[in-house]
């Protein structure tokens, strides 16, 4: 197709900004900030080695280690340093949180402050960075409380700690074979694939939409043991196939990139679990409510998915700390719509079910 019958991720903003005629574009500059910095982040991603960007931070002897107990890659930190440096200085924010930072990052002084918060996960499946398997980056943009944008005061833990339900906006950067730019302003959900000749982004996927059934799941399986029931149940009948209740066979991914995963199961379906488990008491979970779960939350809803602890719909989470982790399933709505029936049956009925006592190949 030739170039310009397709729309720049600048010329969507400006196209949607039209349907609001009070906006005075500080959100569209936002967003074409944060899709800078995941241009910087999707060159630094393919320079790899050449670039000197691979292995731990602070050296392959132990490296640092964030606030989530987790060894640092270089490109961790590069990613989270493109983030603060190319949204900091606009004065469309009035604070951000990062994985990669313990605390809330103020803007700097001598910056304009704004009217949103900025919460991301600078690199998602960063344990991936050195085989050269798709990474990404994962923004939320929220509201700042009225009493911070009234007084400029630095923003605390307390001002991010809003319910999914109430992100502006979200999306996702996706450092595969393209890299492209996934995005929902609540009004759908719109892809654009960066053109590396121009440096920009086109819209290339309009109107997202996640089929509502699908035979593709997506769990860590090495985890089996330490799941809870209405889990195991799920992927036993799963497993069982033709033979089992489903009645189909499903097949298996497990990239361990939640980013790429989420973009798999937009384009064709899917489900993901990330469930909480009895692994370690002090994680109720592995991923992360404010900048995992609740953008890509927001992505699947607005495409038509669903996004679930498994006991309640993410986005009605309240959370309680920057950092907290949550149980989190997603993907194609009758198989989350499922999960959550077997989460909410009483216990004695998955006890009860044959299927756990013999023909379980997760069994404990
Ligand atoms: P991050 O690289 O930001 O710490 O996140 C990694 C996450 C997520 O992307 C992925 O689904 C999960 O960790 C993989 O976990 P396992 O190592 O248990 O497979
Ligand atoms: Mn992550
Ligand atoms: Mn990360």
């Amino acid at each position: 197709m030739p170039l310009f019958q397709r729309f720049t991720l600048t010329q969507y903003l400006i196209e949607e900004r039209r349907r609001f005629p009070g906006a005075n574009g500080d959100f569209n500059a936002l967003i074409l900030d944060v899709a800078l910095a995941c241009k910087a982040i999707a060159r630094a991603v393919a320079f790899g080695e050449l670039g000197g960007v691979l292995g731990n931070h602070n050296g392959e002897a132990g490296g640092s280690v964030n606030v989530q107990g987790e060894t640092q890659k270089k490109l961790d930190v590069i990613s989270n340093q493109y983030f603060t440096r190319m949204n900091e200085w606009g004065g469309h924010l009035a604070g951000m949180a990062s994985e990669e930072m313990d605390d809330a990052y103020q803007i700097p002084a001598q910056q304009p402050r704004g009217n949103y918060l900025l919460v991301f996960d600078p690199l998602d499946g960063s344990s991936n960075i050195d085989v050269n398997v798709s990474v990404g980056s994962i923004f939320s943009i929220l509201r700042a409380p009225q009493a911070v944008i009234d007084s400029g005061r630095d923003v605390i833990e307390a001002d991010f700690l809003q319910p999914g339900s109430k992100q502006v906006a979200a999306g996702y950067a996706l450092y595969g074979p393209t890299t492209m730019f996934i995005l929902t302003v609540g009004n759908g959900v719109s892809g654009f694939t960066l053109d590396p000749n121009l440096g920009e982004f086109m819209l290339t996927h309009s109107h997202m939409q996640v089929p509502a059934d699908t035979h593709e799941f997506a769990i860590n399986a090495s985890n089996s043991r330490f799941w809870e029931r209405p889990v195991k149940r799920y992927v036993d009948e799963c497993l069982a196939g033709k033979t089992g209740p489903r009645g189909k066979d499903f097949n298996m991914r497990w990239i361990a990139s939640m980013v790429a995963e989420a973009h798999r199961i937009l384009m064709r379906g899917g489900v993901f679990l990330y469930p909480r488990d009895t692994k370690d008491p002090c994680k109720p979970g592995r991923l992360r409510l404010l900048y995992e779960a609740n953008p890509i939350g927001f992505i699947m809803e607005q495409a038509g998915g669903r996004a679930s602890t498994g006991h309640q719909p993410m986005l009605g989470v309240q959370p309680t700390s920057l950092h907290q982790r949550i149980g989190l399933v997603f993907g194609s709505k009758n198989e989350v719509e499922r999960i959550e029936r077997y989460h909410a049956e009483p216990a004695s009925t998955g006890q009860d079910n044959p299927l756990f006592a013999e023909r379980s190949l997760f069994r404990t």
